[in-house]
């Protein structure tokens, strides 16, 4: 009887360690007992690891176990298009990760779904579009910002990338929290460095700590948990302390900002069970919207002077056609843009090259369904290469060239392209898209009115391999800059 129990003890201890993948699910990497396939996912650059290996050895959809839950690596550029038009798609996992960063809950837009995300995501559009995102009311703003980084920099001769980051997140926060930092604000950009590493340390594919978030506890640097957790816990007390003193001088006649808004939204939901609107649930939404702006915005407009400075006869056509049509008395405004295509179609160029996002945060499968006539379960977690489709030679012919004149017709005029999906698809297309844009196009534009950008004599040729992270970033590189005006 000893034995018997013993047996059954043993038979169930390996059947909770082995791991199975679904019936008739595309084939990938082997699987091991309890980490299932994470250990044969690269930890860096995994986009060209997705592209140019796995697609060969196994095809367009692979199939991936993380831990002892089927995920789905879509990496053809069709089946990356479908699956960002088809509904059933655009879940997002509940994740230890996910929990840890919003108080033990599903707050938040990066990491919900169902009605919540619904309503917290249409609240907040809404408002946001009314407090000017997308639109020339930010037009001022984000000009003077770009003047206050124009006269830091007119002193430097030399300098080292990454000087983007304070006043891309000025212009945000302008609108969340209705302040201005100065560009030397030590609490600010500790903030903002303490968002940078973490970018930097995680893996966009899989996560260990996800699997057996027990092992956080013995190895707390473990996959970048601890930078994780350094920059949550800085982000939920700047936040909480600037709803608190919003809370202590709210107008209930004027909203001066986002978190005016929000705070006037929990009042009147105030005493309703299970309302949505909660302090926990604003200050997650400000660390989504605080980090998915911090990094992605600085880093494009890093990769636009990298790509400039390697290709200085692309800069100086920029140059030419801000010289043309705005000319030097006056900074380039929104509505040059229809008049500037190149400028348009370089910096489009460089979103494409490099994406900061080759990979979308991940999505979830909301109902069994069939890919490529592949049997994709429930709650299967899903991983977007959205590199597969900014890279694929069928449609860009020469994807690994950098060149602007892909996105112009034969008339010169500026072409929009539908595999442009930089900033996601579908339903969980990006919520800054209007506001990023905006930003990325004045400072690109007067950026490069009022500068000439080149290597250093003597430093070598900069790269542009993308150092790895949720999002991607230049490798640190330096540049001279010249003034022009
Ligand atoms: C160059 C700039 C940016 C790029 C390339 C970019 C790209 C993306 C991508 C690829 C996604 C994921 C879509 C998906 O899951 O399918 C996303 C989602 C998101 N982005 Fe951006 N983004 C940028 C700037 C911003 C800014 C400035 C903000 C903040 C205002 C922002 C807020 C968000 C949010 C909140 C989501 C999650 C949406 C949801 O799941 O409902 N992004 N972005």
């Amino acid at each position: 009887m000893i034995i018997l129990i013993f047996v059954a003890f043993v038979a169930l201890l390996l059947y909770s360690v082995l791991i199975f993948k679904p019936k008739n699910f595309p084939p990938g990497p082997p699987c091991l007992p309890v980490v299932g396939s994470i250990p044969f996912i690269p930890a860096k650059h995994v986009q060209f690891t997705m592209v140019k290996k796995w697609k060969k050895q196994y095809g367009p959809v692979v199939g991936l176990m993380l831990g002892s839950k089927p995920a789905l690596a879509v990496i053809g550029a069709e089946e990356c298009l479908e699956v960002f038009r088809r509904d059933e798609f655009q879940g997002r996992p509940d994740t230890f990760n996910s929990r840890d960063r919003a108080f033990n809950k599903r707050l938040g837009f990066f990491f919900t779904d169902g009605p919540f995300w619904v309503e917290q995501r249409r609240f907040t559009l809404r408002h946001l579009r009314d407090l000017g995102f997308g639109k020339k009311s930010l037009e001022g703003i984000i000009l003077d910002e770009a003047e206050v980084l124009i006269k830091q920099l007119q002193f430097n001769e030399i300098q080292k990338c990454g000087f983007f980051g304070v006043p891309a997140i000025n212009v945000l926060w302008a609108v969340l929290g209705g302040e201005r930092h100065s560009h030397d604000d030590r609490e600010f950009k500790a903030l903002l460095q303490k968002i940078t590493r973490l970018f930097r340390t995680g893996n966009p594919s899989g996560d260990i700590v996800d699997v057996l978030p027990f092992l956080r506890l013995i190895f707390p640097n473990l996959a970048g948990y601890r930078e994780r957790n350094i920059a949550t816990t800085g982000g939920h007390n700047f936040f909480r302390e600037a709803i608190r003193q919003h809370a202590r001088t709210l107008d209930e006649n004027e909203s001066r900002d986002f978190i005016d808004v929000y705070l006037k939204e929990m009042k009147k939901n105030d005493g309703i069970n299970n309302t949505s609107f909660t302090e926990d649930g604003l200050i997650t939404i400000l660390l989504d919207l605080f980090s998915a702006g911090a990094e992605s915005v600085a880093n494009s407009l890093d990769y636009c002077i990298l790509y400039l400075i390697l290709h200085p006869h692309i800069q100086k056509k920029v140059q030419d056609e801000l010289d043309a049509v705005v000319g030097r008395s006056r900074r380039p405004s929104l509505d040059d843009k229809p008049r500037l295509p190149y400028v348009e179609a370089t910096l489009t160029e460089v979103l494409r090259i490099n994406p900061i996002a080759p990979l979308t945060p991940h999505h979830r499968v909301l109902k069994d369904t069939k890919l490529n006539g592949y049997d994709i379960p429930k709650d299967t977690t899903v991983i977007i290469c959205s590199y597969g489709v900014l890279s694929d030679p069928d449609h860009w012919g020469d994807p690994e060239v950098f060149r602007p004149e892909r996105f112009l017709d034969s008339n010169g005029k500026f072409m929009k392209d539908d595999w442009m999906i930089n900033f996601g698809s579908g339903k969980r297309f990006c919520l800054g898209e209007s506001l990023a844009r905006n930003i990325l196009f004045i400072f690109f534009a007067t950026f490069f009115q009022e500068f000439s950008l080149s290597i250093p004599e003597g430093d070598p040729k900069p790269s542009t391999m993308p150092q790895s992270g949720f999002t991607t970033a230049p490798y640190p590189f330096r540049m001279k800059i010249k003034e022009r005006l």
